[in-house]
């Protein structure tokens, strides 16, 4: 299959088309990617490299805006491209309160042309979605089923609920083949540390202090990127046309439980651990039920979290130098001034 990975320079794009390359030695993958603040084409820079003499790299990189409708059109055609996996987007919930006008742009209107495109050329899309879409739980509510109302409260989860209803009525008005998935909170190699395990690995690393959002006590529902793309993956392959997709990792565990766990992992004192300014309209709980996507698709996540946990932290140890590479410039501006405010 010939794919169109968007965002693939992002975390879980650059898990993602390594992940599919690996597992199918007969697709190739044309990644479409702006390189914002958290887009590194150095994640797959291996990979663009002819196999060898006589065998073209299945992969290719395209620096590009997917708000530029004429670009993704061509991308489409000169590829034969036969489906589009859209993760680009602004994704971080922070970012989002200080500069919401971005993600509207991308999020919403840069999804709008995706659609455009793939109505255009008849090509599949699975559009990358989130369970913040459905808001947030109380302690004993059920999970998110796709059924759960969307009501997003922060400008990310917004500008995600809108792209999802932008998917939805392309499906319903033109009959365009596209399917939703939508994710709870993802962990695992290349994360931008701007995100909760990373950034807490960062931090306890260098002995500085851990900033807890208000009581600690916000659940996340956490899963291993790679059984995110597994998910994707099904999605692609089997998903049905206008369907939407839960999927999970039955990990709830509590910010500070996951703090604790990055601490004891790292042999340093909860101590460093610090109580800051709540994060606005912070969402309490999210958690998925997966039940269609395991009947329909034969999802299950297969990961534990304290396997993810360990198999994460491994990888960040390694890989100093890409965090180092990533914490420079941009980074250092925003994580001053959003925490500069907060402590
Ligand atoms: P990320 O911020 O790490 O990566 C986003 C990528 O998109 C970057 O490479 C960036 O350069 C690229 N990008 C941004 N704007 C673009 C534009 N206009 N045109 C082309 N490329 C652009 O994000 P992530 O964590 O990998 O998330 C990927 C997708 O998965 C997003 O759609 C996000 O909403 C969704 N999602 C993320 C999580 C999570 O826990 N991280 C959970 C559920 C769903
Ligand atoms: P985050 O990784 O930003 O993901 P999301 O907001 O999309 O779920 O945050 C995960 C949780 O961790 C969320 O409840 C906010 C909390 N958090 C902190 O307590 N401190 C921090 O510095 C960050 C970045 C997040």
């Amino acid at each position: 299959m010939n794919l169109l990975v968007t965002g693939g320079c992002g975390f879980i794009g650059t898990n993602f088309v390594r992940f599919v390359l690996t597992r199918h030695p007969d697709w190739r993958i044309v990644n479409l990617d702006a390189l914002t603040y958290a887009g590194n084409r150095h994640n797959l820079a291996d990979l663009e490299a002819p196999a060898s003499k006589d065998r073209p790299s299945r992969y290719a990189f395209v620096h590009g805006d997917i708000g530029d409708l004429a670009l993704v059109e061509g991308l489409i055609e000169e590829h034969r491209i036969e489906a589009v996996v859209n993760f680009a987007a602004e994704s971080h919930v922070d970012r989002s309160i200080t500069a919401p006008d971005t993600f509207v742009r991308t999020n919403v209107l840069g999804t709008q042309a995706v659609l455009e495109a793939c109505r255009r050329a008849k090509v599949r899309l699975v559009h990358i979605s989130t369970d913040e879409v459905y808001g947030s739980l109380g302690p004993s509510d059920h999970p998110f089923l796709e059924s759960t109302p969307l009501t997003p409260n922060s400008p990310y989860s917004a500008s995600k609920a809108g792209a999802d209803l932008l998917v939805r009525a392309y499906h319903e008005t033109y009959g365009l083949d596209a399917v939703i998935t939508r994710c709870s909170n993802n962990y695992g190699p290349y994360q931008f540390p701007e995100k909760l395990i990373p950034l807490m690995y960062v931090q306890a690393k260098a002995g500085q202090p851990l900033p807890v959002y208000g009581d600690g006590q916000n659940v996340r529902d956490w899963i291993y990127v790679d059984d995110h793309c597994l998910g994707v993956e099904l999605a692609l392959t089997k998903g049905r046309p206008g369907a939407v997709y839960n999927f999970g990792g039955a990990a709830e565990r509590a910010n500070l439980e996951v703090v604790r766990a990055i601490l004891d992992t790292l042999g340093q004192p909860h101590s460093l651990i610090r109580f800051v300014t709540d994060r606005p309209g912070h969402d309490r709980r999210y958690a998925m039920d997966f039940t269609l996507a395991e009947q329909e698709l034969g999802f299950a996540p297969t990961v534990s979290f304290e396997q993810g946990l360990a198999r994460t932290m491994v990888w960040y140890q390694a890989n100093a130098a890409w965090l180092a590479q990533v914490q420079s410039g941009e980074y250092r501006r925003f994580m001053d001034q959003w925490y500069g405010d907060r402590t």
